[in-house]
């Protein structure tokens, strides 16, 4: 892998990748977002892997799709590359991924973000959707996810006029789960990843799945596949086990079966 980091148990069960680009500010070009997908659908099939931490470096998680790149495309250009397959495929990804956010987090990189389960930023985090000012709008994702997290009223302003969105208003907003200290950033995110890679994995990715269908659905079908997945896991050892440890009063093993 040229421009991501990959380390695959950074803590039991937990995989951290990480964005390098750093001279680009993390520029997620169509290379690198490449090697983000045929990452995460290794690391989706692994089972040595049950929580995925995406992050970038202090400056920047991701300054946004590569504008260079982008330039002298044409619409067709655009079409024919299909660059959004790419995160089509990311957003698939049945493990829940945590996005440990420090500096920018802009355009495609807000909305790779907010494409991930939870996010853990540092003080220093800062999110917008600015392509408004390179004359496009976001195209990943950011008019739908930023609007569904923290509102019409607020999502237009930063759409139409690129405004940043600070993260100590980013988490009062609700597009962030919490923001720490930029030095407890990554490892808060970590943190997080082990608890819940410490459950269920099949548990967890039922659930995972039935809270993103909630974005794409009305309630009735919603609740519908939450009954089946609460079904469907009743079939899984790790149900037994975990209710036979509740009642025997001691710590489950979860072996995801
Ligand atoms: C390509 C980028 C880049 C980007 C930064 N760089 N962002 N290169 N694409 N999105 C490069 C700069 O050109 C520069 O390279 C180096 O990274 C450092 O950036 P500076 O601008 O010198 O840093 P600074 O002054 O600290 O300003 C930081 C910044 C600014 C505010 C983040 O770089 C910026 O506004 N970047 C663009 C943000 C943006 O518009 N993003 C949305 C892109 S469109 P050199 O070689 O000059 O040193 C988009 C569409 C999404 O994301 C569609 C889905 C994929």
């Amino acid at each position: 892998m040229e421009f991501i980091k990959v380390t695959n148990t950074v803590q039991p069960y937990v995989a951290l990748i990480q964005l390098n680009r750093p001279k680009e500010l993390n520029a997620l070009s169509v290379a690198l977002m490449s090697e983000l997908r045929a990452t995460l659908q290794e690391l989706d099939a692994d089972s040595n892997v049950r929580v995925i931490v995406i992050t970038g470096n202090e400056k920047a998680f991701a300054a946004g799709a590569d504008i260079k790149q982008m330039a002298g495309k044409s619409a067709m250009d655009m079409y024919q590359l299909d660059q959004f397959a790419t995160w089509d495929h990311i957003k698939k990804i049945k493990k829940p991924i945590i996005a440990a956010v420090s500096g920018f987090a802009l355009g495609g990189g807000c909305e790779l973000a907010m494409l991930c389960d939870m996010i853990i930023a540092s003080e220093t985090a800062i999110f917008g959707q600015p392509e408004i000012k390179i004359g496009v709008i976001p195209g990943a994702g950011g008019t739908q996810r930023l609007t569904k997290a923290i509102g019409k009223v607020k999502a237009m302003e930063m759409v139409l006029t690129g405004k940043f969105m600070p993260a100590d208003e980013a988490e009062k907003h609700g597009l962030i789960n919490r923001v720490v200290p930029v030095e407890l950033y990554l490892s808060e995110a970590v943190k997080l990843a082990a608890q819940i890679a410490a459950l269920s994995p099949i548990a967890v990715k039922l659930a995972k799945e039935v809270v993103l269908r909630s974005f794409e659905t009305h309630l009735e079908e919603g609740l519908i596949l939450e009954r089946k997945n609460f079904y469907l896991a009743f079939a899984s050892e790790d149900q037994k086990e975990g209710v036979a440890a509740f009642i025997e009063k001691r710590k489950p093993n979860f072996k995801g079966k």
